[in-house]
């Protein structure tokens, strides 16, 4: 089987100016697990098979290495800057007057680039933990969600995105009532939006309400995570990939169910951003979505699949006094 994915059978899909993003990237969190240079290493095979979208964040911890891997990419590896869509993120202990354009810095400098394509905000709440920590961790300077933290955030996100540092600024982890109420307060609006996105957790409204507001919804988690952090993990958790429905689905296709989740991603308009280490499983996920699309009733069936069972919870980042994770999904 050839090593790479002809590029012009992966769909590109627009955004709300005209221009367009692949429909699938990688992601680039090694989960605490995966150490930086094993994921940059998969980055430089992903690029080499044809990816051209890498969602990367500082708290990853692997952004030097990865830029290593672009600057060589660019150097000699018949690859242009134009050509690739990269994203990084403020990390929720650089919320400060002027952490942003610090911290925005420091990716640049450790991506070897000059500009990303989308900056986000990773969470809209300042606080901090760190690595490895568990479940029951709580940071003295968390902090609930306020309108007025989060514009203190978002001003100068605008701001590197005037001074060409970013092309584009997006949020990750919101809900509606937090977008409702910052949306009219912003004068760059975000063009893309993270959010945690499977079969088992299809967070239909949200999507609906990003989609209606000209803004791509970006779905991180697209397998369910499987090797997320064990702090991310309960016993009630659904897995995507196990899913009866993803199951016969799959079998019907004679694909891996993970292969399910992505070409129902993409087809559902989402673009979706699997992690994996594996040359034959990255290759895999980016071949799935120029082929053998799935049909307009398995997309139905896979619709009313949805548990609405959200993984990435978020524990650690409730502040002092908080009663659960729920408090910050509103
Ligand atoms: N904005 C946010 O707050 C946020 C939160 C979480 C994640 N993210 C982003 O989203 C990305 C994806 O999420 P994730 O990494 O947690 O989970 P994921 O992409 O749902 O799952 C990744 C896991 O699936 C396995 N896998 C990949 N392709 C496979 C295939 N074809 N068949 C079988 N197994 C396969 C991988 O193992 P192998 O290595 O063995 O293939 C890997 O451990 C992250 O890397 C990160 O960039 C963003």
């Amino acid at each position: 089987m050839s090593k790479s994915v002809d590029l012009a059978a992966v769909p590109a899909v627009a955004l709300a100016d005209g221009n367009s993003i692949p429909c699938i990237g990688m992601g680039t969190f090694g989960s605490d697990h995966a150490d930086p240079k094993a994921v940059s290493d998969a980055v430089a095979g992903a690029l080499r098979c044809g990816y051209r979208l890498f969602d990367c964040a500082s708290v990853y911890g692997n952004e030097a290495q990865i830029g290593e891997v672009f600057a060589g990419a660019f150097e000699g590896g018949g690859v242009s800057r134009e050509e690739l869509f990269v994203t990084s993120k403020v990390w929720n202990d650089m919320h400060g007057k002027g952490d942003v354009l610090l911290s925005l810095a420091k990716s640049l400098k450790d991506l070897r680039l000059d500009y990303v394509d989308c900056y986000f905000v990773h969470w809209p709440f300042p606080n901090f933990h760190p690595k490895g920590c568990d479940v029951d961790s709580r940071s003295p300077d968390a902090r609930p969600f306020s309108v007025e933290g989060f514009m203190s955030v978002w001003r100068q996100m605008e701001r590197l995105a005037d001074m060409g540092l970013t092309r584009y600024i997006g949020m990750s982890n919101m809900t509606i009532p937090k977008l409702e109420a910052v949306l009219p307060l912003c004068r760059i609006r975000p063009m893309l939006i993270e959010m945690e996105l499977h079969p088992a957790f299809q967070q239909p409204e949200l999507f609906d309400y990003c989609v209606a507001n000209g803004i791509r919804p970006v779905g991180y988690c697209p397998l369910g995570s499987p090797n997320r952090p064990e702090r991310d993990k309960t016993a009630e958790d659904a897995v995507a990939t196990e899913l009866p429905e993803v199951l016969s689905i799959a079998e019907a296709h004679g694909v891996h169910p993970a292969l399910v989740c992505l070409k129902w991603a993409v087809q559902m308009g989402a673009v979706p951003i699997p992690f994996s280490l594996n040359e034959r499983n990255y290759m895999a996920n980016l071949r799935c979505v120029a082929e053998d699309p799935l049909s307009g009733d398995e997309m139905e069936r896979i619709g009313k699949a949805d548990r609405n069972c959200r993984l990435i919870k978020g524990q650690v980042f409730l502040w002092p006094g908080a009663d659960g994770w729920e408090d910050l999904w509103d």
